[in-house]
């Protein structure tokens, strides 16, 4: 070999020397600076590498020469079994020779104390494709698994609290609304008499928003648990709309505000459970004219088509901006200031009474004006 040609393997050599010793800086580097646990071991289960991470995160280390060693780690499944050995990650990818997924997993640190932690796991092949070691990256997120845990009970508190409170205000409130009702027929039809008439009409009010809301409460916790349901029954869909109409046209009209139906239909069958039908046009009709300026209209409309009926409800009002359009369905949400009656809870009980019907209700978008609202119910079989 000429002198050349061995400066030039020499210049060579040195180059992957500098390129070697760049890479492992580097993953010395990635290794220290990881927020993150990294631990390698190698084709035998033997421990070679745990960064700064990995030792703060199990408040310590410990070495082992196999698999069988890594008994001073004790993890645990979601159902609290211990691990044994082939459980962990590491010993499944080497098994295996497949990657494990980023799964959670319950340890006791070298201190005694629990955590939570998030990790997955690679294989590590050698230049034959053979198995030479693995390589596991996890998380500690107890911090997080804390806060979400105390914010589920926080809300299951909260929910629970509700559910007992409305149920108990049920009946107290029937025998207040009725008591008024009993003394109001007692009264004379002088001034004085009529004077306390109109306080128990005020009372009588107040009591009727009371049990709206305790109904919606009670409707609102059936149906976020999952145990709402409705009794279908054949009716007709023209007669729904008018009795629930025939209900709301006086607040309409103190309002000053046009109800116009539609009927496309000769007299389609549904099948639904009246009640929560009527409860749905109450809530869809009920916010037209709550939104709707005083000369504006509404309009009801129905429609048959292929398998049911469509029932629509657009208004004349302001319309709903399409930046709020995914939110409105949801409980307690109300889009403008909390002054106008209700808490915003209308829309997520109408959806949940649809769907129980196996119907759709929506919302149309992109509209140049007034608000239209959707929903569809089974034509009866
Ligand atoms: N026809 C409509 N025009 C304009 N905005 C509407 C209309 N219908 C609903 N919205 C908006 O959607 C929000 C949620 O309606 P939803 O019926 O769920 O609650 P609410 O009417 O405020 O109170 P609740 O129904 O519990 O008495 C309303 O507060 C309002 O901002
Ligand atoms: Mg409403």
């Amino acid at each position: 070999m000429k002198d050349a040609e061995i400066e030039a393997l020499q210049r060579e050599l040195e180059r992957l020397r500098l390129l070697a010793t760049r890479d492992r800086t580097l993953l010395e580097a990635i290794f220290a600076q990881s927020p993150h646990g990294i631990i390698v071991c190698d084709a035998n289960g033997k421990l070679t590498l745990q960064n700064k991470a990995a030792e703060r995160i199990w408040a310590g280390s410990a070495s082992a020469e196999n698999i069988e060693g890594w008994t001073r780690y004790r993890g645990f499944h979601p159902d609290g079994r211990p691990y044994g050995p082939g459980d962990w990650a590491m010993a499944r990818a080497l098994t295996t020779g497949v990657g494990v997924e980023f799964e959670e997993y319950q340890i006791l640190r070298f201190d005694d104390t629990k955590a939570y932690l998030l990790g997955g796991c690679a294989p590590i092949f050698g230049p034959t494709g053979a198995i030479e070691g693995a390589l596991s990256v996890f998380a500690d997120i107890t911090p997080l698994k804390t806060v979400s845990h105390d914010l589920r009970r926080a809300v299951q508190t909260r929910e629970d609290l509700l559910a007992v409170v409305s149920h108990d205000l049920r009946n107290p409130l029937s025998v207040a609304m009725m008591r008024t009702a009993m003394l109001a027929k007692t009264l004379s039809n002088d001034d004085e008499g009529k004077r306390i008439c109109r306080e128990l009409e005020i009372v009588q009010r107040s009591c009727e928003q009371m049990q709206k809301l305790v109904g919606d409460l009670l409707d609102f916790g059936s149906i976020e648990a999952g145990t709402f349901t409705v009794t279908g029954r054949p009716e007709s869909a023209v007669k729904l709309v008018d009795h629930a109409i025939e209900s709301l046209r006086p607040l309409a009209t103190s309002k000053s505000l046009q109800l116009e139906v539609k009927t496309g239909i000769a007299d389609a069958v549904v099948s639904c459970d009246r009640e929560r039908v009527l409860q749905v046009f109450s809530n869809l009709v009920g916010n037209a004219i709550k939104f709707t300026p005083a000369g504006g209209g509404i309009s009801v409309e129905t429609v048959a088509e292929a398998g049911h009926v469509r029932f629509s409800v657009t208004d004349t009002g302001p319309g709903i901006p399409d930046e709020q359009l995914p939110h409105l369905f949801e409980r307690y949400w109300q889009g403008r200031s909390k002054s106008t009656h209700g808490v915003g809870l209308g829309l997520f009980i109408a959806k949940g009474i649809v769907l129980a019907h196996h119907g759709k209700l929506w919302v149309e978008p992109n509209r140049s004006s007034g608000a239209a609202f959707h929903f569809t119910l089974p034509i009866a079989a």
